[in-house]
This record gives structure tokens, C-alpha cells and sequence, in this order.
């Protein structure tokens, strides 16, 4: 059985770069739903069924645990999916977000050195306060040093390829004025597309902010999570590690995923089209 990632359109594409470099022995299965993309500007109930969907088809391609390399899935879709769904639809398959563990790793920064945080995400994600509710019950101390920014113009930039652009740098400068008004040391990129203009957030918020990109962590606490729960892990396929397998799906046309995986994996990648719902 294979892994997958699922995203709202290329972002995860990020997170499942990290994956691969953390645990190149498994196989893997990608889906971004590029056509409906981007779900940041969508309703709860929107983006709970176009996620479930996704996580659907990941399991009909025979994937034993789905990871939400999407902050906006995981932040409005994924405790539902887990509490009401998943118990009797496939009580036997995992889903994990990307949420939790950047929280964990923010705290246990913090622990070691007090920080002024900024997050950074679609309107959907900011909205529900994932990251404050979150932090709240590890570290509640910490939602005072906590400064929250949507960004939702960045996303379609990025889906078009055009993250180094003028009018992208003007927006990008125009969104994390505030949180560099407030001073903060740590800017979470809680959105998975930003990883792709992450040296471009870094220059403009300057050297000594720490600018941290959750699909690092999230591989690291995949690995960690496969560690412990043999019963999935002796599920999953495993092949010889100096070629990680991985097949990709989207449901808009190709090209829009194309040039990012290429970056990544080459090019010439192939990427199916599929239709959900
Ligand atoms: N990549 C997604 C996220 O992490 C979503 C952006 C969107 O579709 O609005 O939130």
C-alpha cells in the first residue's frame, strides 16, 4: 500500500518533496485539486467535501494513510473527517494534517527561546484559528505573542508560476507589514504554496526572523508517527530507496502541476487527470 498527500492544487507538492527526502522507501501517491483550488476563499462545509472526495480517491489508489499537505484542509476538514467519517467509511486507513505537529515544533521553540509568532495562511485557515486553538492547549501563555496574517492573493500567484513577479512581491511586502510592525521572530508559513516564495518572504522579513516551512517538520513527524504505529507501517510497501515511486494526480489539466513537480523531480513527470464529486 502507498502513502498519499492530497492539496488543494500544487502546494503539497512541497510537503511531499520533504516526505520523500525523509523516507524515500515508500511508495507514494500525490493529488492536488487543482480545478477547485483554491479552497482558502471556500465554506467549511466546501472545502470538509471536496477534501473528502480527495481522501477517497487516495484510498481507492490503495493508500493506507492520507496526509493533508494543506493547511486549509487540515485546519477546517480534518478533525471531522477523523470523528465522523473515517470510524465507518474506512476504519482501517489513517489521515493525518499538517497543523498539529507545526504547533508542537513552535512550542518546543519557544520552550528554549521566547518568540514573537507570526502565521501566515489562506482566509479559511487564519479564520478558524487552527494554529491559535492549537497553541492555546499546549501553551496558552503564547497566544499573546501570537500575530495572524491571511494572505489570500498569494495562492493563484503561485499556482500561475508567477511567485518572483513584481505585483507578487508588492503583495507579499503589502501582507507581512503588520507582522513585521509587531516584531516577530518566527513566521510560520501555514499555507504549503508559500514554501515555493519562501526566499522571497525570508529577504523581506529580514535575516533574524526564522522562517518555517511545515513540510520539514511534517516529514520528520511522519517518520516519527511510522515508528510507532507498526500496524500501519507494515502496510506500506517498501522498495529499494534510491528511487522513491510516486504517482501523480490532479483534476484540472496537467500543466498546472507540471512545471512544479518538474522543478522537483524532473521533467516529464507523469500526471493523470481525474474528476471528483
Ligand atoms: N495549499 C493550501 C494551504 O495550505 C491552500 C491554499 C488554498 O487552496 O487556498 O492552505
Amino acid at each position: 500500500m502507498s502513502i498519499g498527500i492530497f492539496d488543494s492544487g500544487i502546494g503539497g507538492l512541497t510537503v511531499l518533496k520533504q516526505i520523500t527526502k525523509t523516507l524515500p522507501e515508500y511508495h507514494y501517491v500525490y493529488l492536488g485539486d487543482n480545478a477547485r483550488a483554491p479552497y482558502g476563499d471556500r465554506s467549511s462545509e466546501k472545502v470538509y467535501e471536496c477534501t473528502k472526495q480527495g481522501v477517497e480517491f487516495l484510498f481507492t489508489q490503495d493508500c493506507a494513510l492520507v496526509i493533508l499537505a494543506c493547511n486549509t484542509a487540515s485546519a477546517v476538514a480534518l478533525r471531522r473527517l477523523q470523528q465522523e467519517w473515517l470510524p465507518h467509511a474506512y476504519p482501517d486507513r489513517r489521515i493525518l494534517g499538517i497543523i498539529i505537529p507545526t504547533v508542537e515544533t513552535i512550542v518546543s521553540l519557544h520552550t528554549k527561546r521566547p518568540k514573537r509568532i507570526g502565521v501566515i495562511g489562506s482566509r479559511a485557515t487564519i479564520l478558524s484559528n487552527a494554529y491559535g486553538k492549537e497553541i492555546e492547549k499546549r501553551a496558552p501563555a503564547l497566544l499573546s505573542a501570537l500575530f495572524q496574517k491571511s494572505c489570500p492573493l498569494l495562492v493563484p500567484f503561485i499556482e500561475e508560476g508567477m511567485q518572483k513577479s513584481v505585483p507578487a512581491t508588492m503583495i507579499a511586502k503589502h501582507y507581512l507589514r503588520p507582522l513585521k510592525q509587531k516584531q516577530v521572530t518566527l513566521l510560520v508559513l501555514g499555507c504549503t504554496h508559500y514554501p515555493l516564495m519562501k526566499k522571497k518572504i525570508q529577504a523581506i522579513m529580514g535575516r533574524n526572523v526564522i522562517v518555517i516551512d511545515p513540510g520539514i517538520i511534517v516529514a520528520r513527524s511522519l517518520k516519527n508517527y511510522l515508528e510507532r504505529h507498526e500496524r500501519i507501517r507494515e502496510r506500506l510497501t517498501m522498495r529499494d530507496p534510491s528511487f522513491t515511486q510516486i504517482k501523480f494526480f490532479t483534476t484540472d489539466i496537467a500543466e498546472k502541476l507540471q512545471s512544479t513537480a518538474a522543478r522537483f523531480w524532473g521533467k516529464g513527470v507523469p500526471i493523470e487527470k481525474i474528476s471528483l464529486g
